[in-house]
């Protein structure tokens, strides 16, 4: 089986690139499950219900989020109920949502989604490692088959993550950086590994955000409105060969497209 991962979508133009690519990401590749990390899909700030649902509709199966997942408030209204998203797992308990949850695919393909956020540089949470351990023991009690997406700021705390849970889940990929890397590879176990997929967004901002706000903090430290940046797009995503069976990982190939990377179909 195959997992398309499509990594940021920020805001207009990120979803605009959604529309426009995972259909044809879809018929090139004939993903067997499509994950996208929609933390940002709102005006670079959360989810909204229509969002979630038109994200849904254009193909994605299940929606991973990170440290923006509160910042658009009607979250708060249907992360319940939706059973198509995970935020990270280690927000304290009694969060609304769930970091876990499975994807039941065609010939009884079971997919299990964590989503878990790092600590260095970001809020403080519950240990990523141990919760993330907790729940990957419960998944595979259901299925080999495990997709994480970590969120976090360093490689190196991606990196760490990614090295604990070799052999034990078919992938981790990393998102909030907003910039692919290019160390994608398969650990000794049988993990995918990738430290950030990168954003599908615009692709003249910075991370996402108009380049002149940006500099302007930068160059005076005040307080500075953020909005998104316009023009071209980009999309980041990352398509993983798992055996159904064992759940090990055995090709993960980066995609990327923008004006300099071009998309063939
Ligand atoms: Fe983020």
């Amino acid at each position: 089986m195959k997992i398309l991962f499509v990594g940021d979508v920020y805001g207009r133009t990120g979803r605009q690139m959604i529309q426009d690519y995972l259909p044809k990401l879809k018929s090139k590749f004939n993903p067997t499950a499509t994950i996208v990390n929609a933390e940002n899909a709102a005006h670079g700030k959360g989810l909204t219900k229509k969002i979630y649902r038109q994200l849904l509709e254009v193909g994605a199966d299940m929606l991973t989020m990170g440290n923006h997942t509160w910042d658009n408030r009607e979250i708060f209204e249907f992360i319940d109920d939706a059973k198509q998203l995970v935020r990270p797992a280690n927000f304290p308990a009694g969060t609304p949502g769930t970091g876990l949850r499975f994807l039941t695919l065609p010939h009884n393909i079971q997919v299990a989604v964590i989503n878990i956020q790092g600590r260095v540089f970001l809020p403080p949470l519950d240990d990523p490692f141990s919760t993330v351990k907790q729940l990957v023991d419960e998944a595979r009690k259901k299925t080999p088959i495990i997709f994480i997406d970590v969120h976090a700021e360093t490689t190196s705390e991606k990196l760490a993550l990614g090295w604990y849970l070799d052999g034990t889940v078919s992938a981790v990929v990393g998102t909030h950086t907003h910039v692919q890397t290019a160390d994608e590879r398969i650990f000794p176990q049988g993990t995918a590994y990738l430290t950030d997929v990168g954003m599908t967004g615009p692709y003249n901002g910075i991370i996402g955000v108009q380049r002149a706000s940006v500099t302007k903090r930068f160059l005076t430290s005040m307080p500075v409105r953020f909005e998104s940046e316009e023009g071209p797009g980009q999309l980041s995503a990352v398509l993983i060969h798992v055996n159904d069976k064992t759940g090990k990982a055995s090709k993960i190939e980066r995609i990327l497209i923008n004006d300099d990377h071009l998309f063939f179909d």
